[in-house]
C-alpha cells in the first residue's frame, strides 16, 4: 500500500478537488499576519492549473463549530491566493449545496474556486458520511495538501477518500511526511532534538519517541523546570507540572540508560512575572529566587546548548527556549534560532511558536525545511499515525 503524488493522476480537464489548510492567522481588522500555509500550498494549486484541471480548492479556518461565523470566512484568503497565483480565485458562498455544485460544474480548465469554510458545517468535524459524500461530489479526483491537519479525521481529509477512487497527495503533504521520516527513520549522526515550551504534557510524546531515535536531546523554555525540579532543585516560582515530575525522571533515566546525552539550561533570567521584565536577573539554576520564575534560559545555557549542537548532522527543533514575545526573555530563544538556522546540519524545525520565533530571527530561509504545521508535526513526531495521511493510501 503507497501514497500516489499528485503527478500520478491525469488531471487534464478533470474537476481536481483539492484539501489545503488556510487556517492561517488574521489580526482584529481580519487581515492575514502570516501566508505561510498559502505559500506552502501554491506548488500543487499551480500544478493542477497547468495540467488542465478545474480546481476546486477547500479548507477550513479557525473553529465555527459548525455555525456561519462572518470573522471566520475564507475571503481574505481567496484574496491573498489571487495575488500569490496572478490569477483570479473566485470564492464559493458555500462549500455544499446545488448552487456550488452549479458553479463548479462551470469552471474551466485552468480556472480555481476557493470553498467556503469547511467547519460552517457540523458534518465536517463529525466525519459525517453524508456530508463527506456530497464534498465528493464536487471531484473527478482528490487531492490532499493539508499536512498541518491529517491529525484529525475529518470529513474533507478522511471520509472523503472513501468516495473518491482517484486519490493523491499534493507536494507540500509529501515533503512535510518525507522530512518527518528523515526525522524518525533516516537520521543523519549525531542526531539532536531542541524541545522547549511552555509544558511538558503537550511534549510527552515527542520526548519518549525522539530518545529512542537521538543521540542528545536539549530541554529549554518552561517545561525544563519540571525536569530541575524532578532532580531535587527549587525552581522558585517557574511554571511546573507537579503530575508530570515523575515522568520526567523517567524521562532522563531513559536517556540515561539509552546513552542519550541529555542537557538541561544551567541558568535562567528570572522576574516575578513575564511583564516584569524591569526586574529581571540572570541566575544560575541552582540559585532561583523564591519569588521569581525563570522565563528564558540564561547565556550559560544557550553557550552550553549551542556547544552541544555544533558536531550535529542533524537537528530538530520545536518550542522556544523561553517566553520570546516579551523582552527581556527573547535573548536565549534567539540565540538557539541563530545557532540552529546557521547550523550545516539537516534542520527541521515545526510548530506555530517555534515557527514565530525562527520569523522574528528573519532566518527561515537558512533552515532546511520548516513545517507548516504545528499539532499534526507534533503528533507525527511522536509516533501517531496520522489519519490524513493513512485515508490517502491505496
Ligand atoms: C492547525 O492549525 O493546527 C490545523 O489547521 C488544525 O486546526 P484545529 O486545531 O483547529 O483542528
Amino acid at each position: 500500500m503507497g501514497i500516489r503524488s499528485i503527478k500520478e493522476l491525469d488531471l487534464k480537464s478533470k474537476k481536481v478537488l483539492i484539501r489545503v489548510d488556510f487556517n492561517v492567522p488574521l489580526d482584529e481588522e481580519g487581515a492575514i499576519t502570516d501566508d505561510s500555509r498559502i505559500r506552502g500550498a501554491l506548488p500543487t494549486i499551480q500544478y493542477a492549473m497547468d495540467q488542465g484541471g478545474k480546481v476546486v480548492l477547500m479548507s477550513h479556518l479557525g473553529r465555527p463549530k459548525g455555525k456561519v461565523v462572518k470573522s471566520m470566512s475564507l475571503l481574505p484568503v481567496a484574496r491573498q491566493l489571487s495575488e500569490l497565483l496572478g490569477a483570479s480565485v473566485n470564492m464559493a458562498p458555500d462549500c455544499v449545496g446545488d448552487q456550488v455544485k452549479k458553479i463548479v460544474d462551470n469552471l474551466s480548465s485552468g480556472e480555481v474556486i476557493l470553498l467556503e469554510n469547511l467547519r460552517f458545517h457540523i458534518g465536517e468535524e463529525k466525519n459525517d458520511p453524508g456530508f463527506a459524500k456530497e464534498l465528493s461530489e464536487l471531484g473527478e479526483c482528490y487531492v490532499n495538501d493539508a499536512f498541518a491537519t491529517a491529525h484529525r479525521a475529518h470529513a474533507s481529509n478522511v471520509g472523503i477518500c472513501d468516495y473518491i477512487k482517484d486519490t493523491a497527495a499534493g507536494f507540500l503533504m509529501l515533503r512535510e511526511v518525507e522530512y518527518i521520516n528523515k526525522a524518525l527513520k533516516d537520521p543523519k549522526r549525531p542526531y539532536a532534538a531542541v524541545i522547549g515550551g511552555a509544558k511538558v504534557s503537550g511534549k510527552l510524546e515527542v520526548l519518549e519517541n525522539l530518545i529512542e531515535k537521538v543521540d542528545k536531546v536539549i530541554i529549554g523554555g518552561g517545561m525544563a523546570f519540571t525536569f530541575i525540579k524532578a532532580l531535587g532543585q527549587n525552581i522558585g516560582k517557574s511554571l511546573v507540572e507537579d503530575d508530570l515530575v515523575d515522568t520526567a525522571r523517567a524521562v532522563m533515566e531513559k536517556a540515561r540508560s539509552r546513552g542519550v546525552k541529555l542537557y538541561l539550561p544551567v541558568d535562567c533570567v528570572c522576574a516575578p512575572d513575564p511583564k516584569s521584565g524591569r526586574d529581571a536577573v540572570t541566575v544560575t539554576i541552582q540559585e532561583i529566587p523564591a519569588g521569581l520564575m525563570g522565563l528564558d534560559i540564561g547565556p550559560a545555557s544557550a553557550a552550553l546548548f549551542s556547544e552541544a549542537l555544533d558536531d550535529c548532522s542533524m537537528i530538530v527543533w520545536n518550542g522556544p527556549m523561553g517566553v520570546f514575545e516579551q523582552e527581556p526573555f527573547s535573548q536565549g530563544t534567539m540565540d538557539i534560532t541563530r545557532k540552529i538556522a546557521n547550523s550545516k546540519a539537516l534542520t527541521i524545525v515545526g510548530g506555530g511558536d517555534t515557527d514565530a520565533a525562527l520569523h522574528k530571527s528573519s532566518l527561515v530561509e537558512k533552515v532546511d525545511f520548516v513545517s507548516t504545521a504545528g499539532g499534526a508535526f507534533l503528533e507525527m513526531l511522536g509516533g501517531a499515525e496520522l489519519p490524513g495521511v493513512k485515508s490517502l493510501e491505496r
